[in-house]
C-alpha cells in the first residue's frame, strides 16, 4: 500500500485549517486503516463472545476412550479446543468389515444445545469433510492466507454437537475399496457407519439430527435424508432438517450454463472482458437458448414445468459457454477462482493444498498429511491424505448413476423435514445462484410448484449488519442468497452461515 506524500499530503495539511476535516484518503495511515477494519471485525463477532470450552459429555462405553483427542495437543493450535473424539469406525457390524470412515466429533461449546447433533459432509465427490472442519464451521479456523489456526467465532459447535465424517469410502482417511455406484448405496454405507458410531457413543442416541453439507453434498444429503426417512428404525436419531450450501441439485446445463452469461453481465467489472469476447459469448448464449431463459421461465409462481434449452439435459460441445468464460477469465487473472470470483493474483496459500484452483507448492506439508496431526486425531499414518481423492469414489463407468436430487428425492425430503435451508453464495461461479433459482422454480413440493411469490431484494437481514442478500421461505423451504460469498459459505461468510444454522435448529424464527 503506497502512501502519497506530495501534493495530496500538502492539500491535506492545508485543509486542516478548515473544519470539519476529512483527511485525504490517500494519506490515511496504516494504523487508521487497520483500526477501522478491526472495528468492523467486531461487528461480525457474535454478541456473546463465549469461550471455546466444550461442555462435559462423558461416554460410558470404554471403547470411546480410544478415540479421545486432547484439545490441548493439536499441532500448531495454541489454544485449548476442549475434548473431542476422532478416528475410524467400520460401516457395518461384520467382524471382517474392511470399509471404515474417519470421523471427528465435538460436543457443543458452553451455551450450545445438548439435544442436537449436526452432521457435516463436504462434496466432490471424494472431498474430505476435514476441509469443512478446518476452514468452514469447526472450532479451529485455518483458512487461505491465515498464518496460523485461530479460534472460529462462528463455529457451529457453539450451537450443537458436530460430527464431521469423511465419506464415502475412498475419501480422505477412510479405509477399504469403494464399491458403490449410486446414492442409495452411499446412504446405506453412511447409515451403517452411524450405527457403529452410536454403539460406541451411545449417549448420543435420541438426539435431533441435522444433515448439512455443500456442493456435491447437495446430492449426498437429500439422498441420505431420504434413506433415513425410508428406514425409520435404522438409526436412533431424530432427523429434523437439512442445510445445503451451493448445492449440486440438477444438471450442469441448468446450474452452470444457462445463467453463466447473465452472471458475467452482473459482474462485468470483475470479469473485465474485452468487447470482442463479450460479443462472442452473448452470441453463443443466444444460439444455445440461454439468453432470456431466466426472464421467461423463472417467474413467481412458475407458469408450468421448465424445459431444457435445446430440449436436452446434455451440453453440446458448441454450447459450453461456461468453459469459454473460465478460460478467458484465467487469461487476464491467472488466480481467477471459480469458487470465489473476487480473487486476484497471486494465488493464496492454502494449508490444505486444495488441488483445483490452488496448485501451489507449500513450504510446510499439507496439515492433515502431517504425521503429528494424524497421530493426534487417531488417523492412519500410512494414508497420504489429500483434500479431494484422486480415485473415483463411485465405481461405475459413469460415476454416480443417481438422478440429481431436485429431480428425485429432494421434494419428499423437504416435506418430511421440519425445516430445509438451501443457501447460495452469489460470488460462486462453479454453481450459480441463478441456476439454483431455476431448479427451485421447477420443483414441486408441498402440493405446489416453486415459490408462489417473488424473492424480495434485501430480504436476508443479518443481526448487527443489515441486508446481506435475499431470504425467502415457503412451505418449509428456506432459500437464502448471500452477497459476496463464494462457494463455501461457512468459510467466506461465516456469520451468515451461522445465522441460518440457528434458524435450521429452531433457535430463531427467520433465516
Ligand atoms: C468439566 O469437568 C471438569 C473435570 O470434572 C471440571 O473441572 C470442569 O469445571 C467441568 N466443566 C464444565 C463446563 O462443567
Ligand atoms: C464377512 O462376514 C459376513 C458375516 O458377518 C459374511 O456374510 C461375509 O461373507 C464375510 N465376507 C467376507 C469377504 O469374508
Ligand atoms: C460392497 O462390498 C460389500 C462387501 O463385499 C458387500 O457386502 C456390499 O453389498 C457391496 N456393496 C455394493 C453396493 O456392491
Ligand atoms: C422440470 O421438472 C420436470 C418434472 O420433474 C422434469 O421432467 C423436467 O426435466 C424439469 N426441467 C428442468 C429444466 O430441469
Ligand atoms: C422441444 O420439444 C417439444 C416437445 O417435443 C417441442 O414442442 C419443442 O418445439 C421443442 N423445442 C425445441 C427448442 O426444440
Ligand atoms: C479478447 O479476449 C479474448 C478472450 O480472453 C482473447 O482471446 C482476445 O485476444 C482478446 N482480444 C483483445 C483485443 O484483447
Ligand atoms: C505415500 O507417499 C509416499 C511418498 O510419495 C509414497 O512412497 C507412498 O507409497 C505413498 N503411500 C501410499 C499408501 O500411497
Ligand atoms: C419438528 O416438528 C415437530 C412436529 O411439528 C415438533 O414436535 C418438533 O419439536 C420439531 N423439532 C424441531 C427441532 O423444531
Ligand atoms: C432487485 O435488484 C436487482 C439488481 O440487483 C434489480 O435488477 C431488480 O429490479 C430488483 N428487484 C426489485 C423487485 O426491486
Amino acid at each position: 500500500m503506497v502512501r502519497f506524500s506530495g501534493i495530496l499530503a500538502a492539500l491535506a495539511t492545508a485543509t486542516t485549517l478548515l473544519t470539519p476535516i476529512v483527511t485525504a484518503k490517500s494519506t490515511l495511515r496504516k494504523e487508521e486503516l487497520r483500526a477501522r477494519q478491526l472495528e468492523a471485525v467486531k461487528r461480525w463477532q457474535p454478541v456473546k463472545r463465549d469461550v471455546q470450552a466444550t461442555q462435559n459429555i462423558t461416554f460410558s462405553n470404554p471403547k470411546a476412550s480410544e478415540f479421545y483427542v486432547d484439545g490441548k495437543s493439536i499441532p500448531e493450535v495454541d489454544f485449548d479446543v476442549g475434548p473431542s473424539w476422532a478416528g475410524l469406525l467400520p460401516i457395518s457390524a461384520n467382524a471382517n468389515e474392511t470399509r471404515k470412515l474417519f470421523f471427528w466429533f465435538f460436543p457443543p461449546a458452553q451455551g450450545g444445545s445438548l439435544d442436537d447433533m449436526i452432521f457435516w459432509t463436504n462434496g466432490g465427490p471424494g472431498c474430505s469433510s476435514l476441509e469443512g472442519f478446518l476452514q468452514e464451521n469447526g472450532p479451529i479456523s485455518w483458512s487461505y492466507g491465515q498464518a496460523k489456526p485461530t479460534p472460529n467465532d462462528h463455529a457451529w459447535t457453539k450451537l450443537s454437537s458436530m460430527l464431521w465424517v469423511e465419506q464415502p469410502v475412498g475419501t480422505g482417511f477412510s479405509q477399504g475399496t469403494p464399491n458403490i455406484t449410486n446414492e442409495d448405496q452411499l446412504a446405506a454405507q453412511l447409515v451403517g457407519f452411524l450405527q457403529q458410531f452410536l454403539e460406541v457413543f451411545k449417549e448420543l442416541k435420541g438426539k435431533n439430527l441435522y444433515l448439512t453439507g455443500e456442493s456435491y453434498a447437495g446430492t449426498y444429503v437429500p439422498y441420505i435424508a431420504s434413506y433415513i426417512y425410508a428406514h425409520p428404525t435404522a438409526l436412533s436419531l431424530k432427523l429434523q432438517g437439512i442445510w445445503i450450501a451451493d448445492p449440486s441439485l440438477s444438471y450442469d446445463i441448468i446450474q452452470e450454463q444457462v445463467p453463466a452469461v447473465d452472471f458475467v453481465r452482473k459482474y462485468e467489472n470483475v470479469f473485465s472482458f474485452n468487447q470482442t469476447f463479450t460479443a462472442q459469448i452473448e452470441a453463443k448464449a443466444q444460439k444455445c437458448g440461454y439468453t432470456g431463459y431466466i426472464q421467461k421461465y423463472v417467474t413467481y409462481p412458475p407458469k408450468g414445468q421448465l424445459p431444457y434449452p435445446g430440449n436436452s439435459s446434455h451440453i453440446s460441445k458448441d454450447c459450453d459457454v461456461w468453459d469459454d468464460i473460465f478460460n478467458a477469465a484465467l487469461i487476464i487473472n491467472p488466480a481467477f477462482n471459480v469458487y470465489r470470483i473476487f480473487d486476484t493474483y497471486p494465488i493464496l496459500w492454502d494449508v490444505l493444498g486444495f488441488p483445483g484452483s490452488f496448485e501451489q507448492v507449500q513450504v510446510s506439508p499439507i496439515y492433515f498429511d502431517r504425521e503429528d496431526v494424524k497421530k493426534a486425531i487417531h488417523a492412519p499414518v500410512s494414508v497420504n491424505w489429500t483434500e479431494c481423492s484422486e480415485g473415483n469414489v463411485f465405481t461405475g463407468r459413469n460415476g454416480d448413476t443417481s438422478v440429481p436430487s431436485a429431480l428425485s428425492v429432494l421434494p419428499g425430503v423437504i416435506e418430511k423435514n421440519n425445516r430445509t435451508v438451501i443457501i447460495h453464495g452469489t460470488a460462486d461461479f462453479i454453481l450459480l445462484s441463478d441456476g439454483t433459482r431455476i431448479v427451485i422454480q421447477n420443483m414441486t413440493w408441498g402440493g405446489q410448484q416453486g415459490f408462489q411469490t417473488p424473492i424480495k431484494n434485501d430480504s436476508f437481514l443479518v443481526d448487527g449488519v443489515g441486508a446481506m442478500g435475499t431470504a425467502h421461505v415457503e412451505r418449509k423451504l428456506a432459500y437464502v442468497e448471500v452477497v459476496q460469498s463464494g462457494h463455501m459459505v461457512p468459510q467466506f461468510s461465516p456469520k451468515t452461515a451461522f445465522q441460518t444454522m440457528q434458524y435450521l435448529l429452531g433457535f430463531r424464527a427467520n433465516p
